[in-house]
């Protein structure tokens, strides 16, 4: 458990409050990618390919430095194929809805619970995060079945191709538009559309009948998580910072991480969550989750909300410390891709040499993660804080 003491200092470091200002720049609305496109006629044609390459650049530039939700960011196919189109050689099926169903129901569990999660351009390449998510389903203790449930949400061309390759449940949400607005998506390609098109889409997962764990990439799988779920909760989210009560609304949510049953409920605050981003214009889904949790409208509706424990939900803003106990570490309070790859890479390395120990050494916990490493604030020179070890060793003596 994080000492209160010492945690504020902590926390306010490594894991910028959503709506504080960002060092590399904010979730808000990027105006180069929100603009409408200009209609490609032959005469702009280069000026457009001109355009589009500096777009592509600039989210690109963008993708690399935001800092915790960046799993969502990239739309570069998208803004390539709107002036492009007919570079798309892609024929959508008739019924997109129909399409869904149907991998829903190819990947779903007998109890109708799947695993989403979006994928990018971006994070999907060779040796991405992406091969690293799935490494740590094979590697976790009880999760390699569970990669016959995983649905994995093509944001993009690129991603819908690469999850074809190596994955057998993909659905692509860039050609194939389920219930809500293609033409608003497509005008307005941005970060903040991407967030509430996935609050949209699952929603509409769960008018569909399914329960599902949301995860983003960035989520390294260790253990089976659903026999540490709450077995009568609706709504169940994972924390950045875990204050010690899974029903204390206080709690700090990461939206990379949730567990969500299908009933009325659940599908009433997702419609609820889904309007509020015109309550709180600018701002993205966790920004709005930490605002609505507290609304009158969650009580009366019944929603049963609780917050996962870090230490079986945790990150690397605070992490999971008993390998023993975690199910999940998610690459949040991190900076850049490339510190997130180092990283993950050694999150990896330390479970494998867990898992290869002998039942003896497990118990007695040897072996701790040696992340953060790159994901730190501390490599960050306008944060001249004390090193994060040294909260961690407070926070040791403490418990000891
Ligand atoms: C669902 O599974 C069936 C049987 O394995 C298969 O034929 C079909 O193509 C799958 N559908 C999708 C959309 O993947
Ligand atoms: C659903 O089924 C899976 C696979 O059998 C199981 O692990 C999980 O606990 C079940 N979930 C619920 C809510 O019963
Ligand atoms: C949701 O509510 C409708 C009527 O409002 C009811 O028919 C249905 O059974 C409910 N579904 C669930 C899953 O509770
Ligand atoms: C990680 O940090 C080390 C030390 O600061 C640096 O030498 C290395 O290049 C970094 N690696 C990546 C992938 O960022």
């Amino acid at each position: 458990m994080a000492s209160p003491r010492a945690f504020p200092r902590f926390h306010r470091r490594r894991c910028p409050p959503p709506t504080a200002s960002y060092p590399f720049g904010s979730p808000g609305p990027l105006p180069t990618r929100d603009s409408a496109p200009p209609k490609p006629s032959k005469l702009i044609r280069r000026a457009a390919f001109l355009f589009t390459l500096l777009t592509l650049s600039l989210v690109m530039l963008y993708t690399v430095t935001d800092p915790i939700r960046f799993s969502s960011a990239s739309i570069s196919s998208s803004t390539f194929l709107r002036f492009f189109p007919s570079y798309l050689n892609y024929s959508p099926p008739p019924d997109p809805m129909q399409h869904l169903e149907e991998i829903l129901r190819n990947a779903s569990m007998e109890n109708n619970t799947v695993i989403l999660t979006t994928l990018n351009d971006a994070w999907a390449s060779t040796n991405s995060v992406f091969d690293l998510f799935l490494k740590s389903f094979m590697l976790g203790e009880g999760t390699h079945r569970l990669l016959d449930h995983l649905v994995i949400i093509a944001l993009d061309e690129k991603a819908y191709n690469r999850c074809q390759v190596i994955h057998k449940h993909c659905f692509s949400l860039v050609t194939e538009d389920v219930d809500f607005q293609q033409e608003a998506y497509f005008m307005t390609a941005n970060y903040l559309k991407m967030m509430w098109r996935r609050i949209d889409f699952l929603r509409s997962v769960l008018e569909l009948g399914y329960s599902f764990v949301f995860t983003d990439v960035d989520i390294m799988w260790f253990r089976d998580p659903f026999p540490r779920f709450f077995p009568d909760a609706d709504f169940q989210i994972a924390c950045d910072h875990f204050l010690g009560s899974p029903d204390d609304l206080n709690n700090l949510p990461n939206g990379g991480f949730n567990y969500v049953k299908s009933n009325n409920r659940s599908i009433a605050f997702y419609k609820f969550w889904y309007a509020s981003h015109e309550t709180y214009p600018g701002y993205h889904d966790q920004d709005v989750l930490n605002k609505i949790k507290f609304d009158p409208f969650i009580s009366d509706i019944g929603l049963k909300i609780r917050f996962l424990d870090t230490a079986y939900f945790g990150g690397l803003c605070e992490r999971s410390k008993d390998l023993n106990l975690v199910c999940t570490m998610h690459a949040n309070c991190c900076f850049g891709m490339d510190s997130k790859l180092h990283d993950l890479k050694i999150m990896l390395q330390d479970w494998r040499a867990f898992t290869s120990l002998p039942s003896d050494l497990k118990k007695e916990s040897v072996i701790s993660w040696r992340v953060p490493q790159n994901c730190s604030l501390n490599s960050l020179r306008h944060f001249d804080s004390p090193p994060f070890e040294v909260v961690d060793q407070e926070e040791q003596e403490e418990e000891n």
